[in-house]
């Protein structure tokens, strides 16, 4: 997969439909030459050259398309790396020192084949400081994954100030539109796309967790000119779940630049002599096929590499979580019930929200006690397991592990856990305090009591849930001057603590939460193989927050509850099966209280899970094809479709919403994608028909949608070849 070529001052990453290339210049400095479609020939690939003019007030540094550019000399623009070293110096000069191939670079540990991975090795000599940059292309996805590791070896401890993932130089003379995901809780991966300007754009966390505000993603498109299917678009993912940053500017010389990785705001990172610090994955894709191209290659990525590998290839359950039934509520003879109606209804999986433990009937005690509570469930989680599974349902349970309550038994023995300040009042959010996960004991908590809730139990699910942001980011048993890797050591031990555990109970899914799809990255989704992405269930609400969301992330990962209407969140009135279609997209939940359903709904509810058994093959493993984005355009105004076809295009699925009539709007016409243009396919759903691929792409098919909220499932299945 990895040619090098030129005298080995060039290397070129090649596969069907991506290449990326770089190399060294004649003063050995490491720089990008190319990514994009592969070129007709390997000469065709450009040298790595620096920038050919001086221009004042700046230089050639900050102008050459560095990979990995080290804070040194007239560098004003974004680096990726600076050092501080105990003499006050604080400038890095790296330069090519050698390269290898190696074997299982996979983000997954597991590795594809031989020699897949290339490490360009640069060095400061004077300073000790070596850095590996990283390069590993996904044969299967086409995804390139980009990482650093940076090494001590020199005689001194060393402070790290910013240590980024990879710098990336877009093709130069155009201007680019960038697309990037932002929102707060109940409204989480609202897509956002605009023209860049000469300003400096920054999407970033500073809390702690991946965040609700902005989502590790962006793409960018030449002059703006993508569409969902058409164009290049270039898009990158970052696999961290703490504090992160993605800064795109122009250099002085007018040329676009990303570098992405942890953030450097209240880092640093000291290292030893002998020390190395890896950084997390940065994933590029590119695609000639517009937005949904890359977002395809980003799914097939996740799907294929990055989930963890046991449940990797295993259809979501669907499932029925008890939280907005209930809230803290929970007893064992109304989970009985509850559990007993979502098994008729045709839910495989049972989940117990929060409020099973410790003195938890709100949310102002009992985080940190993880002991069932004898008051709800006199006779422990047993009865309920047992006839839970008599019932044919696997059983799940919710956790928020790295939480305490100032009111709990844990916290009056260990107040020294949490992140705090020495003699300064801890912030409280949701009245809770978070666990100081930097530290090995607190790991060690962590892990021991999920190792014997899921020994004691049969549990076959976890939802991993995290309520709130960290604050006063202190109390590592390290020196004051090294408090500051609060942010990355508390990331670090969850992934440790969440990898232990699924090490000892292999067989438990995970779901992750974060308040809905507060901790949502390439990074957790190695250890969680799903996500609970929103807590706002409104069904229309939820087409943005999905269209988002799929930007990166594959429907097999995406969580969605079917709920009320005027819930918690205000929802508005919206038909039965509208708040199915929405939820079915992904991987279909019931999250309502069903025991207040009527007949009429039990019936319906049934009829249309047993309709997402059908088709969730193709939802969870297909192709994505987002065809008309909630945002709305003139002509199909307030219709949402997207579809999934299936890998070998022998099936596909369209789901199509309508708000309500708009301006005597005539019933759209959707074009439906992604098929094999000669095969012939039957049309069930919509006026049965027999069309082709290429009909279906160009001429597409009229929808009966016209009263408020109606929605729609067409599915499409090969008939023959037209021949
Ligand atoms: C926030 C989650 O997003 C909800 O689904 C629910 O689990 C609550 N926490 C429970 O406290």
């Amino acid at each position: 997969m990895v040619r090098t070529i030129v005298d080995d001052r060039l290397w070129v990453l090649e596969s069907t439909d991506v290449a990326y290339a770089c190399g060294v210049s004649d003063s050995g400095d490491l720089l990008h030459s190319y990514f994009g479609a592969p070129l007709a020939f390997e000469r065709d690939y450009p040298p790595a050259l620096s920038f050919p003019i001086s221009v004042p007030f700046s230089g050639v540094a900050e102008n050459s398309p560095e990979e990995y550019p080290s804070w040194s000399g007239a560098m004003y623009t974004e680096p990726c790396l600076r050092v501080s070293f105990p003499d006050g110096t604080r400038d890095v000069r790296t330069r090519y020192v050698g390269s290898q191939l190696s074997s299982g670079g996979n983000d997954s540990g597991t590795s594809e084949g031989d020699n897949d991975t290339l490490e360009i090795r640069l060095e400061d000599g004077d300073r000790g400081i070596r850095v590996g940059v990283f390069y590993h292309l996904h044969p299967e996805s086409r995804v390139i994954e980009r990482w650093a590791k940076i090494t001590n070896a020199g005689g001194m401890p060393v402070r790290l100030d910013q240590v980024m993932s990879a710098s990336l130089a877009l093709p130069e003379s155009y201007s680019y539109r960038i697309s990037y995901l932002s929102g707060r809780w109940g409204a989480e991966t609202q897509l956002h796309r605009r023209m860049l300007g000469t300003d400096v754009t920054v999407l970033e966390s500073r809390r702690g967790h991946t965040s609700h505000e902005f989502n590790p993603w962006c793409a960018l498109d030449p002059g703006g000119k993508a569409t969902e299917e058409s164009g290049e678009v270039y898009a990158v993912g970052l696999a961290h779940s703490g504090n992160w940053k993605i800064v795109v500017q122009q250099t002085p010389a007018g040329r676009t630049r990303l570098v992405a990785g942890i953030h450097d705001f209240d880092f640093n990172w000291e290292l030893p002599p002998g020390d190395s610090f890896e950084t997390p994955r940065l994933l590029l894709a590119f695609s000639g096929e517009g937005f949904g191209g890359t977002s395809r290659a980003f799914h097939r990525h996740i799907r294929k590499t990055v989930l963890p590998e046991q449940h990797r290839d295993e259809l979501r359950p669907v499932l029925y979580n008890s939280w907005e039934a209930t809230t803290f509520n929970v007893s064992e003879d109304h989970q009985i019930r509850l559990a007993k109606r979502a098994a008729e209804l045709g839910a495989e999986l049972f989940v117990v929200d929060d409020g099973w433990f410790g003195k938890r009937n709100d949310d102002t005690a009992g985080l940190g006690d993880w002991y069932v509570n004898p008051e709800k469930f006199p006779r422990g989680l047993g009865p309920v397991i047992s006839a839970v599974r008599e019932m044919g349902l696997r059983f799940g349970l919710w956790v928020e592990p790295e939480m305490v309550n100032p009111d709990s038994e844990l916290y009056r023995k260990h107040p020294e856990w949490i992140y705090h300040f020495a003699g300064r009042a801890p912030t409280l959010m949701r009245n809770q305090a978070i666990l100081n996960l930097g530290r090995p004991d607190v790991q060690e908590f962590v892990i021991s009591f999920m190792d014997r809730l899921l020994a004691e139990n049969r549990i076959d699910f976890i939802k991993w849930d995290m309520n709130r942001t960290i604050t006063e980011p202190a109390g590592l048993d390290l020196p004051a001057e090294r408090q500051r890797e609060v942010w990355v050591r508390h990331v670090q031990g969850l992934y440790r603590a969440v990898e232990e555990i699924r090490r000892k109970h292999p067989d438990v899914i995970f779901e992750d939460c974060s308040g809905g799809g507060g901790r949502v990255d390439p990074g957790i989704l190695r250890l969680f193989d799903q996500v609970w992405v929103s807590d706002n269930t409104d069904a229309y609400d939820r087409l943005f927050i999905q269209e988002g969301y799929s930007q990166v992330y594959p429907a097999n990962t995406m969580v969605s509850w079917v709920t009320s209407t005027g819930g918690p969140l205000g929802q508005r009135q919206v038909p039965l099966e509208y708040r199915f279609h929405s939820s079915m997209t992904g991987v279909l939940g019931i999250g309502d209280d069903i025991l207040s359903w009527s007949d009429e709904e039990c019936r319906k509810a049934a009829s249309l899970i047993a309709e997402y058994k059908e088709i969730r093959t193709v939802v969870q493993r297909g192709e994505q094809y987002r065809i008309l984005s909630p945002a709305g355009g003139a002509v199909a105004a307030g219709t949402t479709a997207v579809a999934y076809v299936s890998p070998d295009r022998e099936e596909a699925v369209l789901f199509a919403y309508r708000n309500g009539p708009h301006f005597r709007n005539p019933m759209p016409v959707i074009r439906v994608p992604g098929l094999a243009a000669e095969a012939l396919y039957t049309v069930k759903g919509a006026e049965p028909a027999t069309l082709s691929g290429d009909a279906l792409r160009r001429v597409g098919i009229r929808l009966n949608l016209i009263r408020d909220y109606d929605s729609l499932i067409v599915r499409f299945r090969r008939a023959q070849h037209a021949g």
